[in-house]
Protein backbone atom coordinates (compact mmCIF):
# COMPACT_ATOMS: atom_id res chain seq x y z
CA UNK A 1 0.00 0.00 0.00
CA UNK A 2 0.99 3.77 -1.03
CA UNK A 3 2.75 5.62 2.11
CA UNK A 4 0.36 8.22 3.40
CA UNK A 5 1.12 11.98 4.40
CA UNK A 6 -0.37 10.67 7.85
CA UNK A 7 1.56 8.02 7.67
CA UNK A 8 4.70 10.16 7.85
CA UNK A 9 3.31 12.62 9.95
CA UNK A 10 2.80 9.43 13.02
CA UNK A 11 6.40 8.46 11.97
CA UNK A 12 7.50 12.07 13.44
CA UNK A 13 5.21 11.59 16.45
CA UNK A 14 6.72 8.15 17.16
CA UNK A 15 10.34 9.48 16.62
CA UNK A 16 10.59 7.10 13.35
CA UNK A 17 13.35 8.81 11.07
CA UNK A 18 12.55 8.02 7.45
CA UNK A 19 14.30 8.68 4.31
CA UNK A 20 13.83 10.36 1.10
CA UNK A 21 15.69 9.81 -2.25
CA UNK A 22 15.28 11.38 -5.79
CA UNK A 23 14.72 9.21 -8.82
CA UNK A 24 14.36 10.82 -12.35
CA UNK A 25 13.45 7.49 -14.29
CA UNK A 26 11.52 4.19 -14.11
CA UNK A 27 14.35 1.73 -13.34
CA UNK A 28 15.87 3.30 -10.62
CA UNK A 29 12.14 4.54 -9.31
CA UNK A 30 11.31 0.75 -9.49
CA UNK A 31 14.78 -0.43 -7.51
CA UNK A 32 14.06 2.50 -4.75
CA UNK A 33 10.54 1.52 -3.97
CA UNK A 34 11.25 -2.06 -3.76
CA UNK A 35 13.80 -1.37 -1.63
CA UNK A 36 11.40 0.38 0.58
CA UNK A 37 12.55 4.17 0.39
CA UNK A 38 9.01 5.45 1.53
CA UNK A 39 9.02 8.73 -0.51
CA UNK A 40 10.82 9.71 -3.71
CA UNK A 41 11.26 12.94 -5.09
CA UNK A 42 11.50 13.57 -8.66
CA UNK A 43 13.47 16.83 -8.03
CA UNK A 44 14.22 19.69 -10.06
CA UNK A 45 18.12 18.43 -9.47
CA UNK A 46 17.25 16.13 -12.76
CA UNK A 47 18.18 19.54 -14.36
CA UNK A 48 21.60 19.16 -13.03
CA UNK A 49 22.22 14.85 -12.92
CA UNK A 50 20.18 14.03 -15.67
CA UNK A 51 19.89 17.05 -18.32
CA UNK A 52 23.75 18.78 -17.94
CA UNK A 53 22.18 21.97 -16.81
CA UNK A 54 24.34 24.09 -14.44
CA UNK A 55 21.95 24.54 -12.32
CA UNK A 56 18.30 24.02 -11.76
CA UNK A 57 16.83 26.86 -13.37
CA UNK A 58 16.11 26.30 -16.86
CA UNK A 59 14.73 23.04 -16.15
CA UNK A 60 10.23 23.32 -17.71
CA UNK A 61 7.40 21.94 -16.26
CA UNK A 62 7.11 19.48 -19.17
CA UNK A 63 10.57 18.31 -18.42
CA UNK A 64 9.43 17.88 -14.53
CA UNK A 65 6.49 16.04 -16.17
CA UNK A 66 7.84 13.78 -18.43
CA UNK A 67 10.08 12.68 -15.92
CA UNK A 68 7.84 12.22 -13.04
CA UNK A 69 5.42 9.92 -15.54
CA UNK A 70 8.67 7.66 -15.87
CA UNK A 71 8.76 7.49 -11.99
CA UNK A 72 4.92 6.80 -11.06
CA UNK A 73 5.30 3.80 -13.53
CA UNK A 74 8.35 2.31 -11.17
CA UNK A 75 7.10 3.24 -7.85
CA UNK A 76 4.32 1.40 -6.34
CA UNK A 77 4.51 1.77 -2.95
CA UNK A 78 6.45 5.30 -1.76
CA UNK A 79 4.83 8.30 -2.00
CA UNK A 80 5.81 10.37 -5.00
CA UNK A 81 6.68 14.54 -4.40
CA UNK A 82 7.06 16.17 -7.89
CA UNK A 83 9.33 19.96 -7.42
CA UNK A 84 7.60 22.78 -9.54
CA UNK A 85 10.41 24.21 -11.26
CA UNK A 86 11.05 27.86 -11.62
CA UNK A 87 8.35 30.64 -12.48
CA UNK A 88 5.90 27.51 -12.20
CA UNK A 89 4.53 29.12 -9.00
CA UNK A 90 5.51 32.86 -8.76
CA UNK A 91 3.71 34.19 -11.40
CA UNK A 92 0.12 34.07 -10.01
CA UNK A 93 -1.93 32.30 -7.98
CA UNK A 94 -3.85 30.54 -11.14
CA UNK A 95 -0.13 29.30 -12.63
CA UNK A 96 0.72 27.71 -9.35
CA UNK A 97 -2.85 25.62 -9.19
CA UNK A 98 -2.54 24.42 -13.19
CA UNK A 99 1.16 23.49 -12.42
CA UNK A 100 0.84 21.63 -9.75
CA UNK A 101 -2.13 19.79 -10.60
CA UNK A 102 -0.66 18.76 -13.28
CA UNK A 103 1.52 16.93 -11.46
CA UNK A 104 -1.13 14.85 -10.35
CA UNK A 105 -2.92 14.39 -13.14
CA UNK A 106 -0.38 14.46 -15.76
CA UNK A 107 2.70 12.63 -13.86
CA UNK A 108 1.03 10.28 -11.57
CA UNK A 109 2.52 12.38 -8.39
CA UNK A 110 0.62 12.36 -4.71
CA UNK A 111 2.35 15.69 -3.86
CA UNK A 112 4.40 18.42 -5.20
CA UNK A 113 7.26 20.57 -3.51
CA UNK A 114 7.86 23.85 -3.60
CA UNK A 115 10.45 26.22 -2.74
CA UNK A 116 10.10 29.54 0.05
CA UNK A 117 8.17 30.53 2.88
CA UNK A 118 6.04 33.46 4.13
CA UNK A 119 6.34 34.50 0.13
CA UNK A 120 4.73 31.75 -1.52
CA UNK A 121 2.32 31.02 1.72
CA UNK A 122 -0.96 31.82 -0.91
CA UNK A 123 0.26 29.78 -2.96
CA UNK A 124 0.85 27.03 -1.15
CA UNK A 125 -2.96 27.78 0.53
CA UNK A 126 -4.37 28.10 -2.84
CA UNK A 127 -3.11 24.92 -4.23
CA UNK A 128 -3.65 22.65 -0.91
CA UNK A 129 -7.34 24.02 -1.03
CA UNK A 130 -7.34 21.87 -4.39
CA UNK A 131 -6.64 18.29 -2.53
CA UNK A 132 -3.04 18.61 -3.70
CA UNK A 133 -0.72 18.62 -1.13
CA UNK A 134 2.38 20.32 -0.51
CA UNK A 135 6.33 19.76 0.80
CA UNK A 136 8.00 23.25 1.40
CA UNK A 137 11.67 23.54 0.93
CA UNK A 138 13.86 26.04 3.48
CA UNK A 139 17.06 27.43 3.62
CA UNK A 140 19.09 26.71 0.89
CA UNK A 141 16.75 26.92 -1.77
CA UNK A 142 18.57 26.59 -4.96
CA UNK A 143 16.14 28.40 -7.46
CA UNK A 144 17.14 31.32 -5.97
CA UNK A 145 20.83 30.51 -6.22
CA UNK A 146 21.61 33.81 -8.14
CA UNK A 147 20.05 35.89 -5.36
CA UNK A 148 21.47 33.67 -1.97
CA UNK A 149 25.04 33.79 -4.11
CA UNK A 150 25.25 30.21 -4.57
CA UNK A 151 25.19 26.99 -2.40
CA UNK A 152 25.83 28.48 1.25
CA UNK A 153 24.43 27.52 4.93
CA UNK A 154 21.25 29.83 5.31
CA UNK A 155 20.58 30.58 9.23
CA UNK A 156 23.34 31.49 10.92
CA UNK A 157 22.73 34.97 12.12
CA UNK A 158 20.51 36.05 14.56
CA UNK A 159 18.00 37.30 11.71
CA UNK A 160 18.07 35.18 9.54
CA UNK A 161 17.79 32.21 12.35
CA UNK A 162 14.48 34.10 13.09
CA UNK A 163 13.38 34.37 9.45
CA UNK A 164 13.82 30.68 8.78
CA UNK A 165 11.76 29.82 12.23
CA UNK A 166 9.31 32.48 10.61
CA UNK A 167 8.99 30.63 7.16
CA UNK A 168 8.38 26.96 8.81
CA UNK A 169 6.10 28.44 10.85
CA UNK A 170 4.15 30.56 8.14
CA UNK A 171 4.41 26.87 5.71
CA UNK A 172 3.15 25.14 8.53
CA UNK A 173 0.28 27.21 9.29
CA UNK A 174 -0.49 27.29 5.59
CA UNK A 175 -1.09 23.58 5.75
CA UNK A 176 2.28 21.49 4.32
CA UNK A 177 2.82 18.26 5.74
CA UNK A 178 6.41 18.44 5.13
CA UNK A 179 9.60 20.65 5.03
CA UNK A 180 13.41 20.22 3.34
CA UNK A 181 15.62 22.13 5.33
CA UNK A 182 18.68 22.25 3.25
CA UNK A 183 22.25 23.27 4.63
CA UNK A 184 20.60 24.61 7.72
CA UNK A 185 22.99 24.54 10.75
CA UNK A 186 21.91 21.65 12.68
CA UNK A 187 21.28 23.15 16.02
CA UNK A 188 18.53 25.94 13.91
CA UNK A 189 17.10 22.46 12.05
CA UNK A 190 16.99 21.19 15.34
CA UNK A 191 14.68 23.43 16.98
CA UNK A 192 12.49 24.36 13.63
CA UNK A 193 12.00 20.56 13.78
CA UNK A 194 10.92 20.75 17.77
CA UNK A 195 8.61 23.98 16.72
CA UNK A 196 7.14 22.73 13.79
CA UNK A 197 4.61 19.43 14.04
CA UNK A 198 5.36 18.56 10.50
CA UNK A 199 7.92 16.67 9.56
CA UNK A 200 11.32 18.07 8.54
CA UNK A 201 13.59 16.69 6.07
CA UNK A 202 17.03 17.40 5.95
CA UNK A 203 20.20 17.93 3.44
CA UNK A 204 23.49 19.22 4.98
CA UNK A 205 21.01 20.04 8.14
CA UNK A 206 22.01 17.22 11.01
CA UNK A 207 20.94 14.40 12.26
CA UNK A 208 17.79 15.64 14.36
CA UNK A 209 15.31 16.15 11.45
CA UNK A 210 12.76 13.62 11.35
CA UNK A 211 13.92 12.95 7.49
CA UNK A 212 17.24 12.48 5.65
CA UNK A 213 16.80 13.39 1.53
CA UNK A 214 19.78 12.82 -0.95
CA UNK A 215 20.57 13.24 -4.68
CA UNK A 216 20.53 9.83 -5.94
CA UNK A 217 23.62 10.42 -7.86
CA UNK A 218 25.31 11.76 -5.25
CA UNK A 219 24.65 8.68 -3.19
CA UNK A 220 25.24 5.82 -5.71
CA UNK A 221 28.39 8.31 -6.88
CA UNK A 222 27.41 8.75 -10.59
CA UNK A 223 27.65 12.32 -10.42
CA UNK A 224 31.59 13.40 -10.93
CA UNK A 225 30.85 17.09 -11.51
CA UNK A 226 31.39 17.65 -8.00
CA UNK A 227 29.99 15.96 -4.45
CA UNK A 228 28.74 18.03 -2.17
CA UNK A 229 29.83 18.72 1.34
CA UNK A 230 26.37 17.00 2.46
CA UNK A 231 26.47 14.23 0.66
CA UNK A 232 27.59 10.79 1.40
CA UNK A 233 28.64 8.04 -1.53
CA UNK A 234 27.97 4.65 -0.71
CA UNK A 235 28.78 3.56 -3.69
CA UNK A 236 31.22 4.39 -6.12
CA UNK A 237 28.67 3.49 -9.33
CA UNK A 238 30.38 5.84 -11.76
CA UNK A 239 33.94 3.95 -11.61
CA UNK A 240 31.93 0.28 -11.77
CA UNK A 241 30.07 1.99 -14.88
CA UNK A 242 33.34 3.24 -16.66
CA UNK A 243 34.65 -0.33 -16.06
CA UNK A 244 31.56 -2.26 -17.92
CA UNK A 245 31.75 0.27 -20.58
CA UNK A 246 35.85 -0.52 -21.12
CA UNK A 247 35.47 -3.99 -20.50
CA UNK A 248 32.22 -3.89 -23.39
CA UNK A 249 34.77 -2.38 -26.09
CA UNK A 250 37.65 -4.77 -25.14
CA UNK A 251 35.29 -7.43 -25.47
CA UNK A 252 33.96 -6.23 -28.91
CA UNK A 253 37.52 -5.21 -30.29
CA UNK A 254 38.75 -9.31 -29.42
CA UNK A 255 35.85 -10.72 -30.57
CA UNK A 256 34.87 -12.27 -27.35
CA UNK A 257 31.48 -10.74 -26.92
CA UNK A 258 28.82 -11.56 -28.28
CA UNK A 259 29.61 -15.62 -27.77
CA UNK A 260 26.71 -17.99 -29.25
CA UNK A 261 24.84 -17.62 -26.26
CA UNK A 262 23.79 -13.95 -27.08
CA UNK A 263 21.94 -14.69 -30.46
CA UNK A 264 18.93 -16.81 -31.82
CA UNK A 265 20.01 -20.14 -33.40
CA UNK A 266 18.28 -21.49 -36.87
CA UNK A 267 17.97 -24.51 -38.59
CA UNK A 268 21.16 -24.79 -40.52
CA UNK A 269 19.86 -26.79 -43.54
CA UNK A 270 17.49 -23.54 -44.21
CA UNK A 271 20.59 -21.30 -45.15
CA UNK A 272 22.00 -24.55 -47.19
CA UNK A 273 18.97 -23.73 -49.79
CA UNK A 274 20.16 -20.54 -49.72
CA UNK A 275 23.83 -20.96 -50.84
O1 LIG B 1 15.71 18.92 -6.49
C1 LIG B 1 16.09 18.24 -5.52
O2 LIG B 1 16.67 17.16 -5.65
C2 LIG B 1 15.83 18.78 -4.19
C3 LIG B 1 16.46 18.08 -3.02
C4 LIG B 1 17.90 18.37 -2.96
C5 LIG B 1 15.76 18.41 -1.76
O3 LIG B 1 15.15 19.75 -4.07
Amino acid sequence: MRVTISRLIEMKKQGEKFSMLTAYDYSTARLIDEAGIPVILVGDSLGMVMLGYDSTIPVTIDEMIHHTKAVARGAKNALIVGDMPFMTYHTSVEDALRNAGRFLQEGGAQSVKLEGGVAVTEKVRHIIAAGIPVMGHLGYTPQSTHQLGGPKAVGKSAEAAAQLLRDAKALEEAGVFAIVLELVPAPLARLVTEKVSVPTIGIGAGKDCDGQVQVIHDLLGMFSDFVPKHAKQYARLRDTMKTAVTDYMAEVKAGAFPTAANSPTMDESILDQLK
